[in-house]
């Protein structure tokens, strides 16, 4: 596998660091933006040994996890972070997650990275299926799914007790025959 670092038209995608400790605190610590996240919201402590334990983890690795910066170009700054997690017995298929801090949603920042990391995925390397759960509360993260041409493979009706009650989620995936027909061009190469 290649050193995940995607480059896009304003932003790089790269492991975090603990210099990012402030920016990530600052919004993973905002109950709107981690009201869907499983991890909550973070104290300052807490962010600090999020950023730890992701040192030293390598893209490849199934099974496990992998977050990573999204880095605004211009600022040098993080403005969110990104998951990627290769399934356990097959590592042709990815999972994904992303998180853009609440003062630079809305600008195309999420698709933007979305669209980096399946260009990564699909194009440069040889993954054949990409796969996110959202709650079906999260309206943002099912607009940003189906803005890129996601599709809606299943709905899983209050599988998960999170934050006092029993939610739901819908399963969202592409393929890879399905991102080459929707992206014919290369992009971000
Ligand atoms: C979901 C999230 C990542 C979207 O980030 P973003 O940078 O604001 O998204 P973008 O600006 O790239 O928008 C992508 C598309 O979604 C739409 N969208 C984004 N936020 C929306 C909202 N709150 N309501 C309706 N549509 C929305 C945009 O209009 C755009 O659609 P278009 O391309 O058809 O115009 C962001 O809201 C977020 O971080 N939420 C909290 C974390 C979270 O719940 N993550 C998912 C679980 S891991």
């Amino acid at each position: 596998m290649k050193k995940l670092k995607i480059n896009t038209p304003r932003l790089i995608i790269r492991s975090l660091k603990m210099s990012d400790l402030l920016e990530f605190h600052f919004y993973r610590s905002n109950p709107q933006v981690t009201k869907y996240q499983g991890s909550g919201v973070l104290t300052m402590a807490q962010a600090k040994m999020f950023i730890d334990e992701q040192v030293g983890k390598k893209f490849g690795q199934p099974g496990q996890w992998v977050q990573y910066g999204i880095e605004n170009k211009q600022t040098e700054k993080i403005i969110g972070d990104c998951a990627i997690k290769l399934e356990q017995n097959d590592i042709r298929i990815a999972e994904i997650g992303i998180t853009i801090s609440h003062p630079e949603q809305q600008k195309g920042y999420a698709k933007e990275t979305m669209l980096g990391i399946l260009n990564f995925l699909f194009t440069i390397n040889d993954f054949h299926r990409v796969k996110e759960t959202v709650d079906v509360e999260n309206i943002a993260s099912i607009k940003l799914l189906e803005s890129i041409g996601f599709k809606k493979e299943g709905h899983f009706v209050e599988n998960i007790f999170f934050n006092g009650k029993w939610g739901s989620e819908y399963q969202y995936a592409m393929l890879r025959n399905e991102w080459e027909s929707l992206y014919s061009k290369k992009l971000y190469l």
